[in-house]
């Protein structure tokens, strides 16, 4: 099941609003520039499966799960985007950066709805195996910061925005609690600044720790 990587797998996370989708495309940018081929895609998501789960996550009222249900639910698409996206293109070479992964379901389904930690760590055993990203990059700004921006955006896609702002200051925490326990993997990146600012940071990191 697991993959031998030749391509290096970057997962980008952070709590609503951080900016993720546009520090990817500078980062994709900024890795071409270097000749590298680059796939960009996002959990959950990133594959025909994967989008379908989304919508069941995203969509509708914020009691529409219980926690193990969309537990099991981000599981089943993030296999399914690891099959048919992600293994396939770091066969080929390419690397791959993503909008969230594994890290997310232990912020918000684990520290943010209560979820047993241990629990968790099963499931990523059973969907994902021993494959681990290469680097993962946590942005991390105020709750408010990142709630206004992504309310200013967002079409559908309001389920998990709609929890109350305790529940997003969990999902911060947790995120910084990852950071201090896997300091290898995880950088914590200042996400409550200017983009190119944030850019510089994000570049800095992977050429340091990935020599890209
Ligand atoms: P996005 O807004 O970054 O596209 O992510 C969609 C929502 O899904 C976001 O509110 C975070 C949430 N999510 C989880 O709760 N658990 C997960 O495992 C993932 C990947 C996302």
């Amino acid at each position: 099941m697991t993959a031998t990587p030749r391509g290096r797998f970057i997962t980008l996370e952070g709590g609503e609003g951080a900016g993720k989708s546009t520090q990817i495309a500078c980062l994709r940018d900024w890795l071409e520039a270097r000749g590298r081929s680059v796939l960009a895609t996002r959990e959950p998501g990133g594959s025909v499966g994967g989008e379908m789960v989304r919508r069941l996550l995203v969509e509708g009222p914020a009691d529409r799960w219980d926690g193990t249900t969309e537990a099991l639910l981000h599981f089943a698409a993030r296999r399914d985007h690891l099959r048919a996206t992600v293994w396939p293109a770091l066969k080929r070479g390419t690397w791959v950066v993503s909008d969230r992964f594994a890290d997310s379901t232990r912020a918000y389904q684990g520290y943010g709805h209560g979820l047993d930690l241990a629990m968790l760590d099963r499931l990523y055993e059973i969907a994902v195996g021993d494959f681990r990203p290469d680097l993962t990059l946590i942005l991390d700004l105020p709750v408010e910061v990142g709630l206004a921006r992504a309310g200013r955006r967002r079409g559908s896609e309001t389920r998990y925005e709609s929890l109350p702002r305790a529940f997003h200051d969990r999902v911060r925490a947790g995120f910084q609690e990852i950071a201090r326990r896997e300091p290898a993997r995880c950088a914590v990146v200042d996400s409550d600044r200017e983009t190119e600012r944030v850019a510089r940071d994000i570049a800095r990191i992977v050429a340091e720790r990935l020599g890209a």
